[in-house]
């Protein structure tokens, strides 16, 4: 393709996937399946790849992410990005409404207005954009200064990385050209639980909160970019009219291409803040995400200023926060699950009680010590709590209520599965039932493992059709399934012919999902997804990987002693290997690809390094070209700096690079050595 025909091509892409990208997330229509938008994306990509400059810092390519951070820089924020003080009742609220009230009254205003919104339960963020443009994005840190997670948040698909703005008079007073939006990113709870099935169970997140904040501290911003993060905006600073009310910014930044609130109400009365706050008490578990609370504000943002702020949270807002949902009844009974890695879990099984918008009758006791921390017994009458966790837990015990008639809850001596004893390895809280390769329980739980989504994703394996092929002992591990024939299949209960012609062609689907997610489908001990990815890259096969010792694991980014020792056990165990070689036979993927098309091989040799600020190129981006054309990044100009990209302002280094004598070039040179 010509280059002019390209600049046409990508120009139309771009245009084409923001407003795909738009119909999807703001007027949530799609026009389009998400397969059709990858593609689109797909050919982006591969223009600007053919095309290096025609990548532009807004391309929505620079969503998908894929830069490493190594470190954060820190940002002071413009303005202290201050909390909000905390209530726990209408009397509270009230007191802080009179309180605005005499202040507002002796600044000779009549009565305020305010605005009720929903208190997204998420990480704040603040955002700069300058001509329109995103250029910088930080956390709120200690609320003077931040981390600047840019590269982060540009892979979510709700921060535009180019306002929406043909009204260029909005822009500030001072025309710096700078706007200012803060607000929320948050994960909502459908992703949230999904991003912890893809963990293993002793790193996932206690709610969509902790996993949001986790993820925005990522180095890997193409991670980011696949936990389908969101971000709510509820501030803009900058806009000419000083004087717009927060319910007017609200609908600018509509405009602009943010998404706001949706839920909020505009009161006078303290009686309609009480009828936000009580309507939104149980309606707010019927949200896809979770709320913790109500923000009320005051409408007339000029009063902001005027009425300013205490050390840590401003005079002119504050939160109600609802109190943590908690409900009684009683522990009927206690069962012992057993999981793919042999952990005994207590469960315990309660009398059905409505709580935060669900039913709830089992919740998980985590382990013994959990046990004897509530001293709890069965027949016991426990109060279970919802805050901020999606998954219920007991947290005590209605001691005055206690009958003569409970139960102690006693360590099982014996695998409730297959009978084998049980262990505890010093050190730790949970009890194992040490008998990795018989027992069925674990059996099924790394065969379920191996077809959930993150993993092979093998539509149609289900917990009942796991079970009976593990009893059976037509499967013992995720091997034997590729050796299930059709009439195996269709002699089992509830499958007839036609759902076991569907299991052996997602069987045969799944044996294309590529090398990274086989190795995180093993089901190796704290081999998660991301780290199952970050070593399909260090170990290209698995002969590879089992041959690493465990110095040469550890030194793997992200992996430690700890996981470079349960990948090391995992080799050593004969039923791994057997499961291998079946693997292997059924033509299941045990390298990864290989290398993709060979690029120029001109920065080789070379050790380079960015100053200054690239016009044409993503910094992040440029490194990575010259890397895949077998040059080493580096971060200080050294005797070592054999090629310095000195883009416009370019600083201290530029001037050390000269010094040592090191070649400097332009961002034009750079473009004809790519
Ligand atoms: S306004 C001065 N509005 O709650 C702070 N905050 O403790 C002005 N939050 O840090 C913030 N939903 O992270 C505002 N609708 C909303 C909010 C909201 C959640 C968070 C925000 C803030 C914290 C206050």
């Amino acid at each position: 393709m010509e280059k002019k025909e390209a600049q046409r091509e990508s120009a139309r892409l771009r245009s084409e996937i923001e407003r795909h990208n738009r119909l999807y997330y703001l007027d949530t229509r799609p026009e389009i399946s998400d397969f059709e938008f990858d593609q689109l994306l797909e050919r982006l990509i591969a223009l600007e790849k053919e095309f290096p400059e025609l990548l532009t810092p807004d391309s929505p390519s620079q969503r998908v992410g894929g830069g490493i951070t190594k470190e954060f820089p820190t940002v002071v924020h413009r303005e202290p990005m201050l909390s909000l003080s905390n209530t726990y009742s209408i009397a509270e609220v009230t007191d802080f409404c009179n309180r605005v009230e005499k202040l507002v009254d002796a600044e000779g205003g009549g009565k305020p207005e305010y605005v009720a919104e929903l208190k997204f339960d998420g990480v704040a963020i603040s955002m700069l954009y300058r001509d329109g443009l995103l250029v910088c994005g930080a956390t709120r840190g200690d609320g003077r200064q931040g981390d600047e997670i840019t590269a982060n948040l540009k892979t979510i698909p709700t921060i535009p990385l180019r306002l929406d703005m043909p009204d260029m008079p909005l822009f500030g007073a001072a025309l710096s050209g700078e706007i200012e939006v803060r607000g929320e990113v948050y994960m909502r709870k459908a992703d949230f639980e999904r991003l912890n099935e893809e963990r293993p169970e002793e790193e996932q997140f206690a709610n969509p909160r902790n996993a949001t904040a986790g993820t925005l501290k990522l180095q890997d911003s193409s991670e980011v970019s696949r936990r389908r993060m969101h971000f709510v905006a509820y501030y803009l600073k900058g806009i000419a009219d000083e004087t717009m009310h927060h319910v007017e910014r609200l609908r600018q930044l509509e405009s602009m291409g943010f998404v706001t609130g949706k839920h909020y109400k505009l009161c006078k009365e303290m009686t309609g803040i009480a009828a936000f706050i009580d309507e939104w008490a149980e309606k707010r578990w019927t949200l896809p995400y979770e709320t913790d609370g109500v923000v009320l504000k005051l409408n007339d943002v000029t009063l902001w200023d005027r009425l300013g702020a205490t050390a840590k949270s401003p005079r002119w807002a504050i939160a109600y926060k609802y109190p943590a949902q908690q409900a009684k009844t009683v522990l009927q009974g206690v069962v012992f699950q057993v999981g793919r890695l042999g952990t005994i879990t207590p469960v315990a099984e309660l009398k059905p009680v409505k709580l935060a918008g669900s039913t709830v009758s089992r919740s998980t006791l985590h382990n013994f010590d959990e046990i004897e921390r509530l001293g709890v017994r069965v027949g016991d009458y426990v109060m279970i709590e919802k805050s901020g966790e999606v998954i219920p837990k007991v947290i005590s015990v209605v001691l005055a209520e206690r009958l003569e008639t409970t139960d102690a809850i006693e360590v099982p001596e014996a695998c409730p599965e297959c009978g084998t004893k049980l262990e505890r390895p010093e050190g730790e809280v949970s009890w194992y039932c040490p008998n990795e390769e018989g027992c069925p329980a674990q059996r099924r739980g790394r065969i379920l493992h191996f077809a959930s989504r993150n993993a092979l994703d093998i539509q149609n394996l289900g917990e009942s059709l796991v079970a009976q092929l593990v009893e059976r002992g037509l499967a013992s591990d995720a091997g034997d399934l590729y050796r299930l024939t059709l009439e195996q299949l269709a002699g089992l209960d509830r499958m007839a012919a036609k759902s076991a012609h569907n299991v052996l062609e997602a069987l045969e689907k799944s044996k294309k999902r590529g090398y990274d997610r086989l190795l995180y489908a093993l089901g190796i001990r704290h081999v998660g997804a991301a780290t199952a990815r970050e070593l399909s890259h260090a170990a290209p096969s698995i002969e590879r990987l089992r041959e690493m010792s465990q110095e040469d694991l550890a030194a793997v980014p992200d992996i430690g002693p700890v996981i470079a020792q349960s990948i090391r056990d995992f080799f050593a165990k004969p039923w791994a290997q057997a499961m291998l070689e079946k693997l292997a036979a059924a033509g299941l993927p045990m390298q990864a690809e290989a290398a993709k098309a060979l690029l120029n091989n001109n920065f080789e040799g070379q050790s380079v390094i960015f100053t200054g600020g690239l016009e044409r190129h993503v910094r992040q981006q440029a490194e990575e070209m010259v890397r895949e054309r077998g040059g080493r990044i580096v971060s200080s100009v050294s005797k070592k700096t054999t090629l310095v990209v000195a883009g416009k302002e370019a600083g201290s280094k530029l001037e050390k690079a000269k010094k040592l004598g090191v070649r400097v070039i332009d961002e034009d040179e750079f473009e004809r050595m790519l």
